[in-house]
């Protein structure tokens, strides 16, 4: 299949950037739909890439956006839902991708790319997370003998500068006094490399037997929570003791959580009164989805181990936290 011009939604993100930044080194024009554009402005400065806004969710934008396109990338995703019944990540993770597949179909994109996540199972997954997930890749895998050939990513963690793992937890660990809980300390990850997803989508996006695969990335090791808490207090400079949490009391944590969550005032004001509020948000949904471990069966690992990429962004530095989070609300992140 010739594509030489790709659609990206939620190509803004971290994932995202990565993958824009190498599908411009190798040419192709990359749209992307983004909420905020003027937020990322900096990949302005890649050949080829433009930036456009629209709402996602209005049929008639995506779909005007898509129709001198010849693949779409679906990369939007949240782990957190403060509807707490699910029905943010129904729309964002089952709603979208079904708008998506009808948009693909009215301006015969021959061409969709996934991004799920690793052990998703709408019958069987804990979480609303998981389970949406899931449910969003299947109603798209029914258009892979319709016309539509689809190809869904389903990665553990990810990992790389500017990932949502290692460098929240070296900024909650830095706040935390000297005893830090871990919730679900037993829970396993195969983190993959940012670098290394995006090298799989770009090679599935040209290969013609891709059609109705669903591709699990994970990378060489696995590891637990407690594990990746001890490596990033190691690479932060800080001395920590860690305990891990009975599920009782992470489940009460995570109701807390929750509940000063749903208080549309507390928020940002707990973020402004308590380095690391915001790092330490943790969701009861969040509880569910780590019941699941994060770790591949079968498939070949991707080959970047964290102990490649992690010290080159995590390291000892003096405690900013505090600017950190304020840089994050002006967005100068
Ligand atoms: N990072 C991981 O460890 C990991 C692991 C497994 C799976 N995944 C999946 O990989 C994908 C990319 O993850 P990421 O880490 O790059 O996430 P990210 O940095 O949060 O980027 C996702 C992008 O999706 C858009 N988005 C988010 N919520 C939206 C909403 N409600 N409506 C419309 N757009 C929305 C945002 O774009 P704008 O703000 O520009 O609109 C955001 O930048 C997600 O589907 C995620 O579930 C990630």
């Amino acid at each position: 299949m010739n594509i030489s011009k790709v659609c990206i939604l939620g190509g803004a993100g971290f994932v995202g950037s990565t993958l824009v930044s190498k599908l411009a080194r190798i040419g192709i024009h990359t749209r992307i739909i983004s909420r905020h554009p003027e937020r990322h402005r900096k990949l302005l400065v890649l050949p080829n890439v433009e930036i456009v806004e629209a709402d996602i969710n209005d049929f008639n934008r995506l779909s005007y956006y898509l129709h001198d396109v010849d693949a779409v990338i679906n990369l939007v995703g949240i782990l957190n839902d403060n509807s707490l019944d699910g029905a943010g990540f129904r729309k964002a993770h089952i709603e979208l991708p079904k708008l998506l597949v009808q948009a693909c179909q009215k301006n015969k994109v021959k061409r969709l790319l996934q991004m799920s996540v690793l052990n998703a199972d709408a019958g069987t997954s804990p979480s609303h997370y998981l389970r949406s997930k899931s449910e969003g890749e299947n109603h798209l895998h029914i258009f892979s003998d319709k016309g539509i050939q689809i190809t869904t990513f389903r990665p553990s963690i990810i990992f790389g500068p500017g990932d949502n793992f290692f460098n929240r937890f070296s900024r909650l660990i830095k706040v935390t006094p000297l005893i830090c809980p871990v919730p679900r300390a037993q829970a396993r990850f195969a983190p993959v490399y940012v670098g290394d997803v995006a090298d799989s989508m770009i090679e599935h996006l040209f290969k013609s037997d891709s059609n109705g695969l669903r591709v699990d990335l994970c990378g060489p090791h696995s590891y637990s929570m407690m594990e990746l808490m001890q490596y990033t207090a190691a690479l932060s400079g800080v001395k920590r003791k860690f305990i891990a949490l009975p599920d009782r009391l992470s489940l009460a944590m995570a109701h807390m959580s929750d509940f000063a969550n749903s208080i549309p005032i507390v928020t940002p004001t707990m973020n402004w009164l308590i380095p690391g509020f915001e790092e330490a948000r943790f969701s009861v949904d969040n509880f569910r989805s780590l019941l699941v471990d994060s770790v591949c069966n079968q498939s070949a690992p991707q080959k970047t181990s964290i102990e490649d990429i992690v010290p080159h962004y995590i390291q000892a530095k003096p405690n900013h936290s505090r600017f950190d989070s304020l840089r994050q609300t002006i967005r100068r992140d």
